[in-house]
């Protein structure tokens, strides 16, 4: 049997009905966590955490853009569980806007309330539960290669992942004095109702785009490479690491192909 990374621990999981959080919430029980789906979709979380077993799954609806219900799925869980060792924030939207000169201020907000405040709800709320609780917990957030660079997505995508790595880092100094970690995954694009969705592609189109994209030959980025990233910053096995920014691209944002061809094209006297 493989080895349990998260024996004993109990874990939330935001935005988990669906694509990466699915995966790191199949992921995660398989590794003997107990989780707690929190979503807003709630036949579909239901169904999946039926799925997973229900002895070791069940689904909370909560909106993260209401911290009320954020602090109640925190609340559930340390009730039914009797703590909280693990909270990913992953729940996050993405709204198409062709430009800046075009920015709908009524889509920003709504990007920033579900992307940025509601990782700062979940921050707050996993965070006092831990410290109250003295768990040395780990916190993991979703953030994306849009977080650290322009053109991965429409403005307020890009300007609310940015945000996201920033509460990250807030809440890495905050919280790293009660032994509580904390730190983000950012992947590059995975097929998932979301990227399918806002771009009208195919799974298979949106892999294909990310690969072309892509530094490292042959690889296609899915949900389960951010889930076993989201494992490994979950488990113990990353205790020192806090406040660090895990990207899951292949090597996207920091190798740029241009250069080396033109000079290996020089080299080959082309
Ligand atoms: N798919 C990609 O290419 C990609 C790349 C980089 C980062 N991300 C990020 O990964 C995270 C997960 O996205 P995904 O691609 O798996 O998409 P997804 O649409 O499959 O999953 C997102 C989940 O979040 C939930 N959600 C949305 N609003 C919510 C709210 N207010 N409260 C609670 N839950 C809410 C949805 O119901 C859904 O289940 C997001 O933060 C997204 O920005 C995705």
């Amino acid at each position: 049997m493989a080895k349990q990374r998260l024996e004993g621990k109990v874990a939330i999981i935001t935005g988990a009905a669906s694509g990466i959080g699915e995966a790191t919430a199949r992921l995660f029980a398989s590794h003997g966590a107990t989780v707690i789906i929190a979503d807003i979709q709630d036949e579909l979380g239901k169904a999946v955490a039926d799925s997973i077993g229900i002895d070791k799954c069940s689904y909370v609806h909560c909106d993260v853009t209401d911290e009320v219900q954020v602090e109640k799925a925190v609340n559930y869980a340390v009730s039914k569980h009797g703590r909280l060792d693990v909270m990913y924030s992953n729940a996050g939207i993405f709204l198409l806007s062709p430009s800046i000169l075009e920015l709908d201020l009524c889509d920003f907000d709504k990007v920033m309330s579900v992307n940025v405040k509601g990782t700062a709800a979940a921050l707050k709320h996993a965070g006092r539960a831990m410290v109250a609780a003295g768990i040395r917990g780990s916190i993991i957030c979703t953030a994306s290669v849009a977080a650290s660079q322009g053109g991965y997505g429409p403005a307020a995508y890009v300007t609310s992942k940015h945000a996201v790595l920033g509460l990250v880092r807030a809440a890495a100094a905050d919280l790293g004095r009660h032994g509580i970690r904390v730190n983000s995954v950012s992947p590059s694009g995975v097929a998932t109702p979301l990227s399918c969705g806002v771009t009208g592609m195919t799974p298979e189109e949106v892999e294909q785009i990310t690969a072309a994209a892509c530094n490292l030959n042959g690889a296609v980025l899915k949900a389960g490479h951010v889930a076993a990233a989201a494992l490994f910053l979950a488990s113990d096995e990353s205790e020192i690491i806090s406040g660090h920014n895990l990207v899951i691209d292949g090597g996207n944002t920091v190798v740029n192909c241009a250069p080396s061809q033109v000079l290996e094209q020089a080299y080959n006297g082309a």
